[in-house]
């Protein structure tokens, strides 16, 4: 049995708190799809842990956490991240297996992600520079390294063709590079992955839900960032939707059972794109500041707005959301008006279907004003001691999506969720 944890927005919807609440319930988290661009963190004991490739399982001794085959590694991100988490008291060397099959980031990977994005100037997809976009192209190109050549006794022969093509790229791009300010780094922290369990994660995974294992599936990014159904080009390189957990991990889709899609009380982005209920102003300021809305891999300012309705929907639809989680509820305390944006108003036709690019669609976002609420939630933990205001609103997005809320967050921490 394997149940799934996505977000619905753009990303940084609350996937590592949420993942570390729910992890006493699962034998087993494992990441299926992209790769240090994501930045999830979660809050125990008054300290914050920031995980990038690592499942957010991790912190929890009885649990097996597993990078997917799905997944793209960066080792010398990877190396970081063990060597903190070991220090924070996690045992990765006896509870982490990393996939064979996953594809490596190199050092080239992210110079060819840092000149293309150069070249493509104010038309740029604001990636996180982490090599994502090239490496799955690598992948989807069938020339790109797994962790499982790491031991190949010509591995070193394999990354001198890979680097070779990726130096004719960047040649063309025109863009100055030196590849041994990285390559040390590189190599070094191949040799410490070594020490690690490598292994065909898709058998190891279907094993032990034959065993009766409960397995939770930990998506990264956010359904509208998909490859396939996000506001592309402003996406990233994966399948970000439940989908991806059965090809990211090697495991069939009968065996998924749950899908926890998980939105924030209202919305963010970074990086370029459409964001149709944006706020470029005082209010979005506010937002950026309650919510402390700066990237958790990157630090960049994330854009705010309010809640959507139209994209909330769609995305529920395409993940078969069965639990809702609402995160960053506390965030909308003080605000004298919370707006809903219902449907888009397209030149005067109400709709709720996301148009082939909003981009470029002449969308007005159509709100319904609810009366805002002044109390604190972070320290409540039943739904019934919530503001009357604010339940009248998240019971209005409940009904609007046709789905019940499973879980209220009310603060980083793991302590401040409302289990309904
Ligand atoms: P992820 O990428 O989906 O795991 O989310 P991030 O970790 O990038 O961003 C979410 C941020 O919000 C982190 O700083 C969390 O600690 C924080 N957070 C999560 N849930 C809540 C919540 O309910 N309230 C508040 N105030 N912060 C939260
Ligand atoms: P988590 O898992 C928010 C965004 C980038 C950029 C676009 C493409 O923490 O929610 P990429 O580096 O993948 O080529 O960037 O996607 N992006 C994220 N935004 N949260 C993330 O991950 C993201 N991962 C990528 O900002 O707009
Ligand atoms: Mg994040």
């Amino acid at each position: 049995m394997i149940d799934v944890v996505l977000g619905l927005q753009w990303g940084d919807e609350g996937k590592g708190k949420i993942v570390d609440v729910l992890t006493p319930q699962y034998d087993v988290v494992a990441r299926f799809q992209g790769g240090p661009n994501a930045g999830h963190s979660l809050e125990f004991n008054g300290q914050k842990h920031v995980l990038n490739t690592i499942p957010s399982g991790i912190f929890h001794e009885h649990c097996i956490n597993i990078i997917g085959n799905g997944v793209v590694i960066d080792p010398v991100t990877l190396k970081k991240e063990i060597e903190k988490i070991a220090a924070a008291g996690a045992n990765p060397k006896q509870n982490l297996y990393i996939s064979e099959k996953a594809h490596l980031i190199l050092p080239t990977h992210r110079l060819v992600d840092a000149a293309s994005e150069a070249k493509k100037g104010e038309h740029k997809i604001g990636s996180t520079l982490r090599g994502i976009s090239p490496t799955y192209q690598d992948k989807i190109g069938r020339s790109g390294l797994r962790i499982g050549d790491i031991i190949s006794s010509n591995f070193k022969s394999k990354y001198d063709t890979v680097v070779s093509h990726h130096r004719e790229l960047l040649d063309r791009f025109s863009f100055a590079y030196n590849l041994a300010d990285h390559e040390p780094a590189f190599f070094d922290a191949i040799e410490f992955l070594k020490q690690f369990q490598i292994v065909s994660t898709e058998y190891f995974i279907n094993n032990l839900i034959g065993k009766g294992k409960k397995v939770l599936a930990e998506g990264a990014q956010g359904t509208l960032l998909d490859i396939d159904f996000g506001t592309y080009p402003f996406v990233t390189s994966s399948n970000t939707i439940t989908g991806g957990a059965c090809s990211g991990l090697g495991v069939a889709p009968q065996q998924i059972k749950k899908v926890f899609g998980i939105f924030k009380a209202y919305c963010t982005r970074v990086g370029s794109g459409p964001f149709p209920t944006e706020l470029n102003n005082e209010t979005g300021e506010l937002l950026r500041q309650k919510g402390f809305e700066f990237g958790a891999t990157t630090g960049r300012p994330r854009r705010t707005g309010w809640l959507d309705l139209p994209t909330l929907r769609y995305s529920i639809m395409l993940n078969g959301v069965t639990d809702l989680i609402c995160t960053k509820s506390d965030v909308l305390s003080g605000f004298a008006e919370v707006p809903v944006c219902d449907t888009y108003d397209m030149n005067g036709k109400l709709t709720s279907e996301i148009p082939y690019s909003i981009q470029d669609a002449p969308i007005k976002p159509n709100y319904r004003t609810f009366k805002g609420w002044s109390e604190d939630l972070t320290g409540i933990r039943n739904y019934n001691d919530l503001p009357e205001n604010f339940r009248l609103y998240i019971d209005y997005v409940s009904q609007q999506v046709g789905q019940k809320m499973s879980v209220i967050s009310v603060g980083p921490d793991r302590e401040q969720t409302i289990l309904i």
